[in-house]
């Protein structure tokens, strides 16, 4: 018998407790292991901060976002602090002999980091944004696309009854994927993804052809991470960055209401999605995805596969190295966005 920690770092995601409850129901009951759950990420590692967990305590969670254990953007390196030899400590103190963190990049960089330093781990991929490789799908993104896809449809009504243009930005920091999902299901005008910077006059005049085909509103879905191209007159600055020193993104919908209004000439209005996007219960799909990903974590610890993260592959799951995963974002594929430009105006 074993006990392992459980955690969940980043930003939260629909299905977290869904994989909480996966590791719990097949560590306990199939394996006769111990889980106990970190609070708040990285930072209830570094503070053992810890709550025991039991089938009981997981029952009723699975259709719950957020996560029972909260979650923070903690960075056990951050400073030169030496995070192994904290992390170490705490787990011998705490009598854990191996930890399954849940989470994206910079939380699964860390178990990288850690894992290379002899720490057993085995990683859970999650982001809504979908930008990991070593799977092909990550739970929380259908859940995203879904509430996106229902934002946009709504929108759709309103930009069509008053003739306006209408930009939705959408998550996305590295990769346009909920962008163009959710632009593709919602029949979006014209969609900004990070990957392809955009040349602000080319939208405007597909907009414009498109009204002078007829049309009376438009739908630009745009990624919250899409940058224009050089000498578009479009600046967006952030100085805010969080632990891992990423950028705090979010309002280039503002800058493009203006610039789209002023250079087409029709009434424009923006609406930021935010974290309404992370928000809420999980579909279907994530909620068995997560649960599939949990049962499998446990079983890949269980036989002392460290170093790996589950990941999906087709409709199977399998486990791929750690470092692997976190060594780049996956970024959208061409043929997707030239499925979605068929439609564009
Ligand atoms: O990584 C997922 C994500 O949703 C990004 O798309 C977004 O930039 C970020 O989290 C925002 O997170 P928060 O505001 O919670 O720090």
């Amino acid at each position: 018998m074993a006990r392992i920690g459980i955690l969940t770092g980043g930003g939260d995601c629909p299905g977290l407790n869904a994989v909480i409850r996966g590791v719990v129901r097949a560590g306990v009951n199939r394996f006769g292991h111990e889980i106990v759950g970190f609070r708040y990420g990285w930072a209830g590692v570094l503070e053992a901060n810890t709550v025991e967990l039991t089938a009981q305590n997981t029952a009723g969670i699975l259709h719950r976002g957020g996560t029972i254990l909260g979650t923070s953007r903690t960075n056990p390196y951050k400073d030169e602090q030496d995070g192994t030899a904290i992390v170490r400590e705490v787990l011998e103190r705490e009598g854990i002999d191996a930890i399954i963190p849940i989470g994206g990049e910079d939380t699964l960089g860390v178990a990288g980091r850690l894992s290379a330093d002899g720490i057993p781990v085995v990683g859970v991929p999650k982001t809504i944004d979908n930008d990991l490789a070593g799977t092909d799908v990550t739970f929380g993104f259908h859940t995203a696309v879904q509430i996106a896809t229902d934002a946009i449809d709504r929108l759709h009504t309103t930009a069509e009854s008053h003739n306006r243009v209408i930009v939705v930005e959408v998550m996305g920091r590295h990769a346009g994927w909920i962008a163009a999902y959710s632009g593709i299901a919602g029949g979006a005008d014209v969609i900004l993804v990070p990957e392809r910077p955009f040349d602000i006059d080319e939208v405007c005049e597909r907009i414009k052809r498109r009204h002078a085909s007829g049309r009376t509103f438009s739908i630009v879905v745009v990624s919250e991470g899409a940058v224009p191209r050089d000498g578009s007159g479009i600046t967006i600055s952030t100085d805010k960055t969080d632990a891992f020193g990423h950028a705090r993104l979010g309002g280039i919908a503002v800058e493009l209401e203006g610039v789209i209004e002023q250079r087409t000439g029709f009434e424009t209005r923006m609406t930021i999605l935010g974290h309404v996007q992370r928000g809420g219960t999980p579909t279907a799909y994530d909620r068995v995805l997560a649960t599939r990903f949990g049962v499998k974590a446990v079983e890949a610890a269980d036989r002392g596969e460290w170093g790996t993260m589950v990941s999906l592959r087709g409709t199977d799951i399998n486990l791929v190295p750690l470092a692997d995963a976190v060594a780049e974002p996956k970024l959208l594929s061409d043929d997707l966005y030239d499925t979605a430009e068929v439609f564009f105006g």
